[in-house]
């Protein structure tokens, strides 16, 4: 494969794949393309951007023609997909614009996919990234398998399910040789604070509430965000054709135990004393369809591909933590919506 087109490269997840490929496969071309919503932010990639073998291009996946287009001019042999509206509380507010992006855009990404690969598919692939959310809600015990029937529960996780299920339909229908993953929750560098952990950094350095939503007792299975690039890398080289896999760290966390770990650590890098953080904890309404578990069985990928998380989510926190202290510019361009302005001045002089 000689060129890379990875949708979603502005944010968070996306970032950290661009990033692995650029620096591992230099003699490939990577593409990234973003629409630069208000997740997107090429600050992320701003060590990165002058690198010979890397390419931003602006465009929207639901803009089926500038897709094609774009498709048509690069010929990528590789397509990682993982542009989306991704947030739940967004998706109860907004569910359409979840359509829009995750289901429409990932079709016009397929069709797009299909045209230029005229059906031959030699050395062709076309990488899915999705969410365990797809499979609704665990109880108390269990683990969601590639087998595990979908079940989603939230916009968000219904959006994601159909797109899947459209990336299997083109496997089956036209032949399109397709992978998926399905990952837990990722937490770690540049993670946008709307969702939890990076919220909760944002809060407590502000000193401002921690909401936790309902009894807090939701549990959750962290994985370090660079131990997904690297799954996502392993699965779109060695994974199997129209196969999906699982990916989660083995690590689950009910919310309220997750939030106080995170004050623990922050008060003693902030020296502060002990309790300062975990004073700020709120419990408000809860979420609307509030999943109670999600828990990832990961042998599959681990077994057949030999991946496992590199880190524990002690030493993944406290990484996290340590780049958000060191890089209180990007906290602070984030919440003023400074960010924004950063494509203004680097691309259109
Ligand atoms: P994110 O919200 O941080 O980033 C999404 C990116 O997609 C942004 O750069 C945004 O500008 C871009 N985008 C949105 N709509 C677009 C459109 N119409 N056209 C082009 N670009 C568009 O999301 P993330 O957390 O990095 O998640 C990336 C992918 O991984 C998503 O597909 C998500 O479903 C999946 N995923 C996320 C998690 C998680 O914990 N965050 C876990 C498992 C899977
Ligand atoms: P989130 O980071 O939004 O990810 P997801 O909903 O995709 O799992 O939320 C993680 C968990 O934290 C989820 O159970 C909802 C809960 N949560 C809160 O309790 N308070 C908050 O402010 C947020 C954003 C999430």
């Amino acid at each position: 494969m000689n060129t890379i087109l990875i949708t979603g490269g502005a944010g968070f997840i996306g970032s950290h794949v661009v990033r692995e490929f650029v620096y591992k496969y230099p003699e490939k071309k990577i593409i990234n393309i973003d629409a630069l919503t208000y997740a997107g932010n090429l600050e992320n990639l701003s060590d990165i951007e002058n690198c010979n073998n890397y390419q931003f291009i602006k465009a929207d996946i639901t803009n089926a023609s500038s897709i094609m287009e774009i498709f048509q001019k690069h010929k990528p042999d590789g397509i990682i997909h993982l542009a989306a509206e991704s947030h739940v509380d967004r998706s109860i507010t907004n569910p359409l614009e979840f359509v829009m992006t995750n289901v429409i855009g990932t079709v016009n990404l397929l069709n797009a996919a299909k045209e230029i690969w005229k059906d031959n598919y030699e050395g062709k692939r076309f990488h899915h990234v999705s969410t365990d959310e797809v499979y609704g809600a665990l109880g108390e015990t269990g683990f969601f398998t590639e087998e595990t029937s979908y079940d989603p529960h939230s916009p968000y996780s219904a959006s994601k399910a159909s797109s899947d299920h459209f990336v299997r339909a083109y496997h089956d229908t036209y032949g399109l040789p397709i992978v998926i993953t399905n990952c837990s929750n990722n937490y770690g560098p540049n993670h946008f604070p709307e969702k939890l952990i990076p919220l909760c950094i944002h809060n407590i350095l502000n000193n401002k509430p921690l909401p936790i939503y309902g009894n807090g007792k939701y549990t959750r299975d962290w994985l370090f965000v660079i131990d997904h690039a690297k799954a996502i890398d392993l699965v779109f080289h060695k994974g199997e054709n129209g196969n999906s896999y699982n990916v989660g760290g083995f690590n689950e966390w009910q919310n309220i135990d997750l939030v106080k770990e995170l004050c623990k650590q922050m008060d003693e890098k902030l020296n502060r004393s002990i309790g300062t953080a975990a004073n700020l904890i709120t419990f408000i309404k809860d979420r609307p369809g509030h999943d109670l578990r999600y828990a990832i069985d990961a042998t599959k990928i681990n077994k057949e591909l030999n991946w496992s998380p590199s880190v524990t989510f002690e030493e993944g926190l406290s990484k996290t933590i340590d780049w958000f202290l060191e890089n209180k510019d990007w906290l602070e361009n984030v919440t003023s919506g400074d960010y924004q302005k950063y494509y203004q001045k680097q691309y259109t002089k």
